[in-house]
């Protein structure tokens, strides 16, 4: 799949932050700063959310979840994500997300999430202190990957960019997709796990890697006067001013590096061998990280001191989220049976569909200027959706081929449809053929 090509539905792409703290600089360099950037790229569709459904597991204390969920949000917003070009919610506005859990959680082998390494470790370090096995292990604990699988496939993502450490939870995620499909039909895109290695790992002030478990971290917009503090006391050797210094496991030099242009590395690099004093390299990171940081750290302060704004935000965000979810849940409760008792017994309208006849509709999408189109049945319900072509004239031609070779052409043209259920394959294919016993007819709207 392409993302350069116009002609294609966009690559979705989600990513999901758990409100479980303060961002430090660690988060920043080595996903925040990627992440906004990656979020406007050409043929992406980029899904933020805050996972503060997942939070609950790890932090109870309400007011902890309400500050973080609130200092996360306006951490992201400073950095640059902009709401209006990507879909920015909270987790818990999407009340269809803990339905989609329980669906996912009826074809999940109990077994699979036995094995789940955020489980296993909690399992295995009880073990190891000759606790109960279970000790302190909460149900939601257990359940976390199917949470995630929901958060995934509810919107069809098809990349989820994560850490090493959450690889295991999208394989996890995929096989509940495929599971489903495979029981219910073709409703949920595969996702895949997306590592970038090229994203920096910080190390924090100990020179282990940054990290909220080890205490070592630098808070992402800690005011100036603190954040000069912490810099100071970054871990650095004996040597003396004068002295020739290593950037070999120079925790400083490392976070000096996630900063600077290559330029600027490399005539810190000759001052390390020139003898700089570690007081002077420190006032140096500390500039040049203030210098970045500076301008995000006052929207960050304009931003915390304005939570409704935030809030407005993140509601707005969770309107654009939910006019996805909500169809897409009604038609799958529809898929597991969960259905209204009253309809599919009408003989009558079952008949009128014999005369009527399926058609063709093409328009235009508002929303993304993209062209699509739709095969109807003779009750004017949706058969077929295309995904968006750049011009009407591939749309055209799509539905040409859709004329000529009917049934045939619905696998090679899989990656201009949206997936259409097992259930539905069998109408499909009726409805393209008697589509061509009369003139082929196509009407037009927007
Ligand atoms: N578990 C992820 C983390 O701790 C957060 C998360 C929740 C997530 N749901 C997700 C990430 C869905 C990606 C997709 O980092």
């Amino acid at each position: 799949r392409s993302m350069a090509s116009s002609s294609q539905a966009p690559l979705r792409v989600l990513t999901g932050i758990t409100p479980s703290g303060t961002p430090h600089l660690g988060n920043y360099v080595g996903s925040i700063r990627h992440s906004v950037r990656q979020s406007v790229a050409p043929g992406v569709q980029s899904f933020f959310f805050l996972a503060d459904y997942h939070a609950l597991i790890k932090v109870q204390e309400p007011a902890l979840i309400q500050r973080s969920t609130l200092e996360i949000a306006a951490s992201w917003l400073a950095c640059g994500l902009d709401p209006e070009k990507v879909t920015f919610y909270r987790q818990s506005d999407i009340v269809e997300i803990p339905e989609l859990t329980w669906f996912l959680t009826c074809v999940t082998g109990k077994g699979v999430l036995n094995r789940a390494h955020a489980y296993k470790a909690q399992l295995d370090k009880n073990v190891a202190k000759g606790e109960d096995p279970d000790a302190d292990v909460t149900a939601g604990l257990f359940m976390y990957p199917v949470l995630m699988g929901a958060d995934i496939l509810m919107f069809n993502a098809h990349k989820v960019p994560v850490g090493r450490d959450q690889v295991q939870h999208i394989e996890m995620a995929r096989d509940m997709a495929q599971r489903f499909n495979h029981l219910y039909g073709e409703h949920f895109t595969l996702p895949e796990a997306e590592i970038d290695d090229a994203v920096a790992l910080l190390p924090g002030l100990d020179g282990r890697k940054m990290s909220k478990s080890y205490g070592n971290t630098i808070p992402l917009f800690a005011p100036r006067a603190q954040l000069h503090k912490q810099i100071s006391s970054i871990v650095t050797d004996s040597r003396a001013p004068g002295e020739p210094k290593d950037t070999e496991g120079s925790a400083l030099f490392q976070i000096y590096q996630a900063f600077a242009s290559a330029e600027e590395t490399e005539s810190l690099r000759k001052a390390y061998a020139d003898g700089i004093g570690w007081g002077d390299a420190k006032q140096m990171l500390f500039e040049r990280i203030d210098l970045e940081v500076a301008p995000l750290r006052e929207r960050y302060e304009a931003l915390m001191n304005d939570p409704a704004q935030i809030e407005r935000t993140l509601l707005a965000g969770a309107e654009k989220a939910q006019a996805l979810s909500k169809p897409f849940m009604a038609s799958l409760r529809h898929a597991v049976g969960l259905r209204n008792l009253a309809a599919g017994k009408d003989k009558g309208q079952a008949k009128a569909a014999k005369v009527a006849k399926p058609s063709f509709k093409q328009y235009r999408e508002k929303a993304d200027g993209l062209f699509y189109f739709k095969l109807l049945d003779a009750r004017g319900e949706t058969l077929l959706q295309s995904r968006g072509f750049a011009s009407p004239q591939e749309a055209g031609r799509t539905i040409a081929i859709l004329q000529a070779q009917r049934g045939e052409a619905l696998a090679a043209l899989a990656g201009q449809l949206d997936p259409i259920g097992t259930e539905k394959i069998r109408a499909v294919e009726e409805a393209l053929e008697a589509l061509t016993e009369t003139t082929p007819g196509t009407t037009s709207g927007s």
